[in-house]
């Protein structure tokens, strides 16, 4: 390759899944030698991060209120500056990505990485089991497997880096505020049987003395994980706005909506 990069370091943050199915398989088209770095777990985000001389960097985040969720500042506060080429991918619910995919560009450009390639995919939503049901599906994955290659071909035959301006069609600087913090938290029901799962998946740590029925709701993030992968399905978001404002949202966004990628 033009760049000699022989490697990647795909770095992840992936509560319910989706953002881990998307960056493999881009990895599978890429077919550098993978380092993954899967960042979802509190004891991950610890470690020291670095990266090697002649590695490309894959950086995938879920989107959260069309925004990054704000970990992202944070672990790339721990990357390492230079000068090197890197990727930028989110994953979204199928509403929307809005300010996400250019937020991690210049996330990227801050540390001195050069952006060879973008992506917005789609994951089912956190919150829902009809927005982007089933996705991402092998359609959504052969996209992104097709991304890969196509970043593998970039990379060998020429020295294009990706400008923002073609992000800035549909993204914005100053980015959209964040979400407001939700005063609720995900709730237990007597069918949980303290199996554990909800504790051993939390990207947040937010269970008190890990105890699957005690959430602390300053830490948890609603990122909807415990609630995804409970075995007993004992876990739920019980606020009837909420539950309301989430159906108005999927009844709003049942039209599919399709990967996009950008390469210089
Ligand atoms: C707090 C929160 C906010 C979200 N905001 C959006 C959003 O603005 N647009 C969207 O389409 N999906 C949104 N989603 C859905 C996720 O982006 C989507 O389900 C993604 O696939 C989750 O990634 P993961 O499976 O790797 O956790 C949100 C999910 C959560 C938990």
């Amino acid at each position: 390759m033009s760049r000699q990069v022989i490697q990647s370091a795909n770095i992840y943050f992936s509560p319910t899944g989706t953002t881990r199915k998307i960056i493999r398989s881009i990895a599978t088209g890429l077919a550098l030698r993978p380092r993954e770095m899967d960042i979802t777990l509190p004891a991950a985000r610890e470690q020291h991060f670095n990266l090697e001389k002649e590695e490309l960097l894959v950086a995938a985040f879920p989107v959260y209120g069309g925004r990054l969720p704000k970990l992202a500042l944070e672990v790339f506060q721990n990357l390492p500056p230079g000068r090197r080429p890197a990727v930028a991918v989110v994953v979204y619910g199928n509403r929307a990505y809005e300010d996400a995919l250019l937020e991690l560009f210049d996330l990227c450009q801050k540390k001195g990485y050069y952006v060879v390639g973008a992506g917005a995919f789609i994951g089912e939503h956190s919150y829902s089991h009809v927005m982007g049901r089933g996705r991402p599906d092998p359609a959504d994955e052969e996209s992104a497997r097709c991304f890969g290659l196509a970043l593998r071909h970039s990379l060998l035959g020429n020295d294009r880096v990706l400008s923002d301006k073609t992000l800035l069609t549909t993204a914005r600087r100053p980015y959209r505020k964040y979400m407001a913090k939700s005063v609720i938290s995900p709730e237990t029901s007597r069918k949980c049987v303290s199996c554990l799962v909800c504790v051993k998946n939390c990207p947040a740590g937010a269970f008190i003395n890990s105890d699957p029925k005690n959430i602390d709701r300053e830490k948890c993030i609603l990122c909807a994980a415990c609630i995804k992968f409970c075995p007993e399905k004992a876990k739920s978001f019980n606020d009837d706005d909420f539950t309301d404002d989430m159906a108005a949202l999927a009844a709003a966004n049942l039209d599919r909506k399709e990967p996009v990628t950008y390469l210089p």
